[in-house]
């Protein structure tokens, strides 16, 4: 079959092996940069141009879309939806799982454990300080949606710094949330890897001496780890909430059960695969060959 894989940079670790794995298992295998795909809309034709040539012949597509292109690359991956072409994470759920508040109020609602959080658009002084003791006081984490890779997570030990740091936030108008800390998770986050709704992969992240952020850029690092049944079911139930057939689901170990912190709909290959030396690339590659057919609207 004809693989598309939506990637911004062919020579990224996780492209790289989900070409290798795909043209391993016969495939022909097109990398495209989402934000250099043409899309044209007519009526009962839509279709996708690239490098001036129009995509033709595709089976299906893996989007590997960056927080910071969502808005263009999920119009990309509705495109090739709206061309009868199977997807492996739908647009929909992309966009839903992009949307922090979003994401949470699902989760919630679905009786899955997360941490506790608040919002706020545009409090004013006493707001602050309840929106603070809302979600348990200081020490608490205060977030800005737009980071990644940890930074844009602080740590605030008591009620005064946390309420310095939002007032701090709100000058800047930058969308922040205000989070429960997990102090008996001792920095450390557990990434379980789902594909089509079975756990493939699982390993602990822990932060280096000093810092309660496990990112891998932080310093953090990562083993293998062996999932208890609540861990397990917490992350496949994740997923089917918010509609992802593959994501990597990030959760912290807390007294009263896993929290979910986050389900990422594009979680990178190299970590995971480095932790538990499992060949996910194929897992995806396998699970995109047994729903070739299962387009939208077939
Ligand atoms: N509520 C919390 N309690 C304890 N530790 C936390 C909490 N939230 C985050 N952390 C720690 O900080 C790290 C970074 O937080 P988070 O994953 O939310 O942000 P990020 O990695 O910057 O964003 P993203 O995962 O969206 O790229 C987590 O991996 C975890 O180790
Ligand atoms: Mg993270």
């Amino acid at each position: 079959m004809k693989i598309v894989i939506l990637s911004r940079n062919k020579k990224l670790y996780s492209t790289k092996r989900l070409v290798e794995a795909a043209e391993q298992r016969g495939h022909e295998v097109l990398v495209l940069d989402h934000m250099k795909c043409v899309l044209l809309i007519e009526q009962g034709r839509p279709h996708i141009y690239y490098n001036g040539k129009e995509v033709t012949d595709v089976n299906a597509v893996i989007p590997r879309i960056g927080a910071s292109a969502t808005f263009y690359g999920t119009a990309v991956v509705r495109q090739f939806e709206m061309m009868k072409i199977f997807t492996a994470v739908e647009s929909q759920a992309l966009v839903r799982s992009r949307d922090k508040l979003r994401s949470l109020q699902i989760l919630s609602r679905a009786g899955i454990g997360i941490p506790k959080t608040a919002f706020a658009h545009s409090p004013k002084d006493k707001d602050i300080s309840s929106l603070i003791d809302s979600i348990g006081g200081a020490p608490c984490v205060i977030k800005l949606l737009e980071g990644t890779q940890g930074i844009g997570v602080i740590l605030a030990e008591n009620h005064k710094a946390a309420k310095s740091v939002v007032e701090a936030f709100l000058k800047l108008e930058a969308n922040m949330l205000v989070q429960e800390f997990i102090k008996e998770a001792n920095g450390a986050d557990v990434r379980v890897f789902v594909v089509d709704g079975q756990v493939v992969g699982a390993m602990k992240r822990q932060a280096k001496e000093g810092e309660f952020r496990s990112n891998l850029h932080r310093g953090g690092t990562a083993t293998l780890i062996q999932l208890t049944p609540e861990e397990r079911s917490t992350a496949l139930k994740a997923c089917k909430k918010l509609g992802l057939a593959i994501a990597g689901v990030d959760l912290l170990q807390s007294s009263r059960g896993p929290l979910v912190m986050e389900v990422n709909a594009s979680p990178g290959l190299e970590g995971i695969e480095a932790a538990t030396g499992i060949d996910i690339a194929s897992k995806i590659i396998e699970y995109v060959e047994r729903n070739e057919f299962n387009a939208p609207g077939q």
